[in-house]
């Protein structure tokens, strides 16, 4: 259990109004939390949002030893405050953590922080339709020394964002760029771990896509690339002659949280699941014989996301009629309204803020 010390601000930012666009404001408070070797993660604070003063040798800057993950909290019609499954981004970041050899945080100490930080800005979260506060936990290698080795010290931090939707299309489907050129990550490599260094991987092929008119990159397997993986900010599903199919987990994917619910999901309501390898032939065939019915992005950011064409090479696959698929509309509306408290809970993921 942590002991966090609360400095409240005295000058509170005035609340946004109007749309919201996805991680450009932040509000008054935000947590940190520092690690020293042979000490441990000690003192845990939250204080008015501010700047941070670091030494420019910190090896963050020069090594990339960092880590960060993303979850939200949502106001339910009744003003109950909750967050959804914030268990799975303490273990995943566990995991990270261990990739990147940063020192591990007890699950209920981060679970607590961001309950914490949740509850004292609570008045930030948005409630608009399709709106949230995004919760951006991180952690960064602070020690000042240019040396590669892994770093003596770090700094937690949580930082939070009322945000709408994170395609400004919103719930229109998006065209996805599948990158034949560029890798995000190898098996081995730090695929299944959410730092920084894979975005940055991912930057190069983005800019690809989004010059050619594309919102995002879809990555194949960085050896044969011939198998999907995943896409910038999301997971991938297909719905094919009306099987559920993602790609399993190989190492180089992240585990994504919402991946798992709609999984779960999708097995309740019945409907067959795969998780298994998908080559981006199979994928033309599918579209071909006319069974690649649905495709969709699953994400924290990107909630449930429809995707309306797929570009590989010279191929454009249009996948529905431009508007979003039946299981996506549902997934949607299954699982915002588990977040939202508006329908029964009854796998047990929503986490109540007081
Ligand atoms: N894949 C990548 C690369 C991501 O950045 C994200 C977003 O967090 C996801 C998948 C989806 O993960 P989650 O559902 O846990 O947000
Ligand atoms: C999230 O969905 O939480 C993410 O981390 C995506 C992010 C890269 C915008």
């Amino acid at each position: 259990m942590l002991d966090i010390k609360i400095t409240k601000t005295t000058s509170p930012k005035a609340k946004p109004t109007g749309k919201l666009g996805f991680g450009k404001i932040f509000t008054d408070h935000m947590f940190l939390m520092n690690y020293t070797r042979g000490k441990g993660w000690h003192d845990p604070r939250i204080e008015p949002f501010h700047d941070l003063t670091l030494s420019p040798a910190c090896m963050v800057f020069h090594y990339g030893q960092e880590m960060f993950e993303g979850l939200k909290a949502y106001k339910a019609a009744d003003g109950s405050n909750y967050l959804f499954r914030p268990d799975m981004n303490a273990k995943r970041t566990n995991n990270t953590n261990d990739r990147l050899c940063i020192p591990q945080i007890p699950v209920e100490d981060f679970v607590q922080a961001v309950k914490a930080i949740v509850s004292v800005d609570q008045d930030w979260i948005p409630t608009e339709p399709g709106t949230s506060l995004y919760i951006r936990p991180f952690i960064i290698a602070t020690e000042p020394f240019l040396g590669v080795d892994v770093s003596e010290t770090f700094l937690f931090m949580i930082i939070l964002s009322p945000s709408g939707a994170y395609y400004e299309s919103g719930l229109e489907p998006v065209g996805i760029w599948i990158e034949d050129e560029y890798v995000r990550a190898v098996r081995g490599g730090m695929g299944f771990a959410k730092t920084g260094g894979n975005y940055a991987a991912s930057l190069a092929g983005q800019v690809k896509a989004h010059d050619d008119g594309y919102s995002q990159v879809l990555w194949l397997d960085g050896v044969e690339r011939k198998y999907i993986e995943e896409v910038g900010a999301m997971n991938i599903f297909f719905k094919i002659d009306g099987k559920i199919v993602t790609p399993m987990l190989n190492g180089s994917i992240l585990p994504g949280i919402t991946r798992d619910s709609v999984l779960q999901i999708c097995r309740d309501w019945g409907l067959p699941t795969e998780e298994r390898r998908i080559s981006v032939d199979d994928l033309l065939e599918a579209q071909a014989n006319g069974k690649l019915e649905e495709v969709f992005g699953t994400g924290t950011a990107a909630v449930i996301s429809p995707v309306g064409k797929l570009r590989y090479k010279d191929d454009v696959m249009v996948i529905g009629d431009g508007k979003i698929g039946e299981i996506s509309q549902k997934l949607y509306d299954t699982v915002t309204g588990i977040q939202l408290g508006k329908i029964e809970d009854k796998f047990g993921w929503r986490v109540k803020v007081d």
